[in-house]
């Protein structure tokens, strides 16, 4: 028997709960032994529920206990959660989590100290909530050079443009719809700023190239901006678009970035829709590879943190190596980073002029539904030579958005 604590018993902690005790005869089949939750770690008190039963307000009794050989930590948040992880490695414990902005910013710490202590620190929720996606980076996608990640990375933003585009709607209107459907946080700002997708892009990219990419230096674009409009010259365009993170490996080295991005209708992730994740991966020797399936909510996600549990308990006197180093990936500047662009523009054809005399390769198209402006689609530009013609057409006219496009031709 393998003894557990869990570690707050909100959303996925309870899905851990639930999970460890509906599939209790599969879940002991598979780690060889039973799986029992020894220990759940919460501020609040649950009266009505059976984890009242094994219920603690105090880490250390978990820390303590030397029978307990696995923690999961589902808090959410850094600080304390780094403390209560670090704390039960150091006593030789395995510790499974899903939390995405702790392994971001600690993960090479806390894998190097899992190593010396021969126990694992194991993250898969922490991506793609239930999608399989890091233990294929990590123990399947061991032949291959990773050449580019790209995903669709966070439900939230892929429910709200979804929603508009299906239902002609507006950002601020389904953003509510989905905070009362309890679908978005009530700060939403992780979400629709695209910093959730830029931490898990980094944990990606850091799995891909095994350095660390530092979150902070990966340039971040959210969905607040993207109006029903965009959405109009999209479908005139047969596209979609979708907040994308992105990581490529190319000689000149690592790019990576979060950013809305129209998608051709035939582009693998445009077909992804509502709350789902997909993550697209091409490494140099097995091509073109879809991960698929839901990115967020408390079953998805708790199914991936018991795999690791059991995982963990299948290897419980032995540590498994993951190739993430803390050596400090360098990402390349973005000025590089060459790009197509949406350009919207307020205006008629006097402005249209202007904009082709500066994007020479560009091409313009209206909509019925905005007819006081026109867009551009550029040719490839790099980000450099975008802004610093964006910048140039706005000292004289109206520019109202830009929405980035793949640079292929
Ligand atoms: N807020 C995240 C999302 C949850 O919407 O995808 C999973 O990390």
């Amino acid at each position: 028997m393998v003894n557990i604590a869990i570690l707050g018993f909100g959303t996925v902690g309870s899905g851990v709960y639930e999970v460890v005790t509906k599939n209790n005869e599969v879940i002991t089949r598979k780690a060889g032994m039973e799986i029992n939750v020894k220990y759940v770690l919460d501020l609040r008190e649950f009266p009505e529920h059976e984890v009242n039963k094994v219920l603690t307000h105090n880490i250390d009794d978990i820390l303590n206990d030397d029978s307990v050989q696995v923690v999961v930590e589902v808090m959410g948040g850094v600080d304390v959660p780094y403390q209560f992880v670090k704390g039960a490695l150091e006593k030789g414990k395995h510790v499974v989590t899903s939390n995405k902005a702790l392994v971001a910013a600690k993960g090479p710490e806390l894998l190097h100290i899992a190593k010396q202590k021969n126990v694992n620190f194991l993250f898969e929720a922490s991506v793609g909530g239930g999608i399989p996606i890091l233990r294929s980076m990590n123990r399947s996608l061991t032949a291959d050079v990773i050449l580019e990640v790209m995903g669709i990375l966070n439900g939230t933003t892929n429910y709200i443009l979804t929603e508009m585009t299906e239902n002609d709607l507006a950002f601020d209107d389904v953003l509510k719809t989905a905070q009362e459907l309890g679908y978005a946080e009530k700060d939403p700002t992780a979400d629709v700023e695209g910093y959730d997708a830029c931490r898990k892009i980094a944990i990606l990219s850091s799995l891909a190239y095994g350095k660390t990419a530092n979150f902070e230096e990966i340039l971040t674009e959210g969905i607040t901006k993207i109006t029903k409009t965009d959405i109009c010259y999209a479908k005139k365009c047969k596209s979609v678009i979708k907040l994308v993170g992105v990581s490529k490996n190319s000689p000149e080295g690592i790019s990576a970035f979060v950013a809305p991005m129209l998608l051709p209708k035939n582009h693998p992730l445009s077909n992804v829709n509502g709350s789902f994740n997909a993550i697209f991966v091409k490494g140099n020797m097995v091509g073109d590879l879809m991960f698929y399936g839901r990115g967020a909510g408390s079953l998805p996600t708790a199914s991936a943190v018991v795999s690791d549990v059991i995982a963990a308990a299948r290897h419980k006197h032995l540590h498994v190596d993951v190739d993430w180093t803390a050596e400090k990936m360098e990402i390349l500047s973005n000025d590089h980073m060459e790009v197509k662009a949406l350009v919207r523009i307020a205006g008629g054809e006097a402005e249209q002029k202007k904009a082709l005399a500066l994007f020479k390769n560009g091409e313009i198209i209206t909509i019925n539904e905005a007819k006081d402006e026109f867009a551009v689609i550029t040719g490839i530009e790099t980000e450099k030579t975008l802004s610093e013609k964006i910048e140039q057409l706005s000292k004289d006219m109206e520019v109202r958005n830009r929405i980035r496009m793949e640079a292929s031709e």
